[in-house]
């Protein structure tokens, strides 16, 4: 047994400082989600959001390029926007220094009258953001890599199972409470080992397990199954495009995942750790231009009462295990042929998680 693959230890999931070391680090060098481009409509349009504990802000310029800046005046130190708004410049609220959507100092109350001030030298801090199928990611690292390389083929690759992508906006963001470590979550996320077992609606009558495996490509775990069939379909998946009949999932680690249901329906799942044992997942459902649209709706609904309602116990069993003095972390069950009942992935994840932490 000593040769096996077993899971990671309990400290991992439960250790305080384990979480610091994450906040620091993994957090800080990953692409993060931080809105999507339907909450910046018009130049000027603002989204505020958090990530690694920093407060950063979106906008759209005159140019219609997005931006992405550290949420901090230059002056001294107060936050520039909160919520989500529009306007032509950002304005100080502390002393109404001014600035240019692209970040450049404008004005500022009677700084003409210190001699060597030079506006030309003062900008807000600049972050690495990328558009990935209208959804705005961020990476504190200046250095990072860009998202195709991180997640080789994962946008051509939804771009062909999303088609009408770029017409889409939310018309759902439910937000789910889980009392456990955001690893304990995403894990559960990535194996179907426990489908048949607590999903039924999901295995019967959404996805065919015998089909379901998921491979890594890149930094990115990539689901891949076959849908039920027809008949056993619990809602119509006729939309018309290629695709409809399979369900596929690319989960961006380490903390993002585009779901696409059968019927190229899109929705997503986007963690939120708030420390190490609390995480808060964002369900999104999108529908065209947002308007309502009763199959996505009661799909949405019909996921909510069995699939996430389903996990929400099982990750929560197992935060509660990982502090039991009787835990000893068991092999990992990996199928070499892989499929629905191999737990591969999650060796995958845990390979990712071990390197952020320990380096
Ligand atoms: S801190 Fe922003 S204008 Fe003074
Ligand atoms: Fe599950």
């Amino acid at each position: 047994m000593a040769d096996l693959i077993h899971s990671l230890d309990a400290r991992y999931y439960i250790d305080p400082q384990v979480f610091e070391v994450e906040k620091a680090g993994l957090l800080a060098k990953t692409w993060q989600f931080g809105c999507h481009s339907s909450d910046l409509p018009d130049s000027g349009s603002y989204a505020t959001f958090e990530i690694a504990g920093e407060s950063l802000f979106a906008v759209r310029g005159k140019d219609e390029q997005i931006r992405v800046f550290y949420n901090v005046c230059q002056h001294r130190a107060h936050q520039l926007v909160s919520g989500k708004g529009k306007s032509g410049v950002v304005v100080c609220p502390y002393h109404a220094w001014t600035y240019e959507l692209t970040g450049e100092l404008r004005a500022g109350p009677n700084i003409k009258s210190v001699e060597g001030f030079d506006r030309s030298k003062i900008c807000l801090t600049e972050v690495r953001c990328e558009e990935f199928l209208g959804f705005v990611f961020v990476n504190l690292d200046p250095h990072a890599k860009p998202m195709d390389e991180w997640f080789p083929n994962a946008r051509q690759e939804l771009e062909e199972w999303v088609p009408n992508w770029a017409s889409l906006k939310p018309i759902e963001w439910v937000e789910i409470p889980e009392n456990c470590n955001w690893k304990v979550s995403v894990e559960n996320y990535s194996e179907c080992y426990h489908c048949s077992l607590n999903h039924p609606t999901f295995a019967n009558g959404v996805v065919k397990p015998e089909t379901y495996d998921i491979q890594p490509q890149g930094m990115c775990l990539r689901h891949t199954t076959e849908c039920q069939s027809l008949e056993s379909m619990t809602y119509d998946i006729q939309s018309g495009m290629e695709h409809f009949d399979e369900y596929s999932s690319w989960f961006l680690w380490p903390m993002f995942s585009f779901q696409v249901y059968p019927g190229n329906v899109l929705n997503t799942y986007h963690w939120r750790a708030i420390d190490a044992n609390q995480v808060v997942v964002w369900r999104g459902w999108y529908s065209v231009d947002g308007e309502e649209s009763e199959t996505v709706r009661k799909l949405a609904v019909q996921d909510r009462e069995t699939t996430v309602e389903e996990d929400i116990h099982l990750v929560e069993s197992v935060q509660k295990g990982l502090h039991s003095r009787g835990y000893r972390p068991g092999p990992l069950v990996l199928d070499p042929n892989c499929g629905v009942n191999s737990e591969h992935p999650v060796m995958h994840l845990q390979k990712w998680m071990r390197e952020a932490i320990d380096g």
